[in-house]
């Protein structure tokens, strides 16, 4: 029996991905090349706006299209993942060609749960709360090869945010006991990775053992990792002593994502974020100096409920301040079960992407500015292609999390994964030129 996963969504679903991979090949499936060679096809979804969900429904179409060309060979569909968790037996009402729904947290159950479809059971399902799905056999993780070892440090989501679904997808926080963590991180390096990614929803509410500062400076004395990442960070839960960890720790990426959502108060206020434009202002301030030799991005929603032009107006005002070296923003999407459901939305469509695209023309120039002022520089890069792309350049990381497009070592092969000095020769909005030296 052969399977393949679809992944829509986070890094933590990517994860769940390596994860259910790991769970499915130790149980004696084989992993398929497409979704046509599989007996078992999972779509691991998303559900943080509309948009991601209504690409679930339109996917699950064309894969029962698929199911239906090849009679002579079953195949089971199943959905995993928020949308899953969010929408339980719904899913077989609206698409009752599917076999099989798992939510967030009863992944571990994937094997008995695929036993009982493979053996003829009809809509499985188990969406149940699991309270130790933070405790994941992750010997058996199939990882991608990515060269960055995603590594779950929280499980869940302690905020509630107005517009979220998370704290309904995925509950409440539950953090890995730190040894666990440790003995992961030491196996993965081990097994040849020299970076990690620590996630969690909230990852900077560590607090299983230790603070998440205090973790960092663990995990840094780890002999053969190069380098630590860790998303998403939480304005309320950004210490002075994380700030110090982030800026003193050599191993830990120069990189800070932080969303910030608006830059009004009384919107920031409605979106129970719990600090206001200024706290986050003060909090980016605990980097001090050293901000200037990292990458910090943010995520922004525009058109909130009850945004007017003097709430956006802040927004781009906060923008012009900061000058986030990335951002990441999106219209606002009510979702089913969150309290913003409730509240009043009667800006116009038309304004909504009006502000979208002014916010994202003025980022655009922001990175555009950002990366140009790596031009000249030698830089260590993270390998990130086996092999050149059509266009003839290989991919590659900075430390700062920049797109670097190596163009002189067509012919030569350059080490996968591994780091690379390379001169940093053109910028764009979207990546860096490098040249190796
Ligand atoms: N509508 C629009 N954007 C949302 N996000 C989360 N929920 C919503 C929503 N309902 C955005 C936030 C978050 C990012 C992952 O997605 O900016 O930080
Ligand atoms: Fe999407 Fe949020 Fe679920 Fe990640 S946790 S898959 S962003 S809904």
């Amino acid at each position: 029996m052969k399977f393949h996963i679809l992944t829509w969504g986070c890094q933590m679903n990517d994860h769940d991905t390596e994860k259910m991979s790991g769970l499915l090949v130790r149980s004696g499936l084989l992993l398929a090349d497409s979704v046509h060679d599989a007996d078992l096809v999972l779509l691991n979804t998303c559900s943080i706006r509309e948009k991601a969900a209504h690409k679930v429904y339109s996917e699950l179409g064309r894969i029962n299209e698929i199911k239906a060309s090849r009679p002579d060979r079953p195949m089971a569909i199943g959905v995993t993942g928020c949308l899953a968790q969010q929408e339980k037996e719904n899913i077989f009402k609206r698409a009752p060609f599917v076999d099989l729904v798992v939510g967030t947290m009863a992944l571990k159950q994937l094997p008995r749960l695929v036993a009982n479809v493979f053996g003829g059971g009809n809509h499985v399902i188990d969406t149940d709360f699991y309270p130790d799905n933070h405790l994941f056999p992750v010997d058996c993780i199939s990882r991608s090869c990515s060269p960055k070892a995603l590594i779950t440090i929280i499980e869940g989501c302690n905020h509630a945010c107005t517009y979220c679904v998370v704290p309904t997808t995925r509950g409440s926080e539950r953090h890995r006991p730190v040894g666990d963590i440790l003995t992961e991180v030491r196996n993965v390096v081990d097994s040849g990775f020299c970076e990690v990614e620590l996630l969690g929803q909230n990852v900077n509410s560590y607090n299983g053992g230790c603070t998440f500062a205090e973790l960092l400076y663990k995990i840094a004395e780890i002999d053969g990792l190069e380098w630590i990442r860790f998303t998403t960070s939480h304005p309320m839960n950004f210490t002075k002593e994380l700030a110090q960890a982030l800026t003193s720790i050599s191993k830990v990426a120069p990189f800070l994502h932080m969303p910030i959502q608006s830059g009004s108060d009384k919107i920031l206020r409605r979106m129970g974020r719990g600090y206001t434009a200024q706290e986050y202002i003060d909090r980016i301030g605990y980097l001090g100096e050293r901000r200037n030799n990292m990458c910090l991005s943010t995520d922004f929603i525009v058109g909130f409920p009850g945004e007017t032009d003097e709430d956006f107006e802040s927004t781009m005002s906060i923008l012009e301040l900061i000058k986030f070296d990335a951002s990441f923003s999106f219209i606002y999407s009510p979702r089913p079960d969150t309290p913003a459901l409730h509240l009043a939305d009667n800006l116009p469509e038309s304004i909504k992407h009006e502000r979208l695209a002014r916010l994202q023309a003025r980022q655009t120039e922001f990175t555009t500015q950002s990366n140009l002022r790596e031009v000249g520089k030698i830089v260590p890069v993270r390998i990130e292609s086996h092999t050149p792309s059509e266009q003839g350049y290989w991919l590659a990381r900075t430390a700062q999390w920049r797109n670097v497009h190596i163009e002189n070592s067509a012919d030569s092969q350059l080490p996968f994964g591994r780091l690379v000095d390379v001169k940093i020769t053109g910028a764009g909005p979207h990546w860096l030129k490098g040249e190796v030296l």
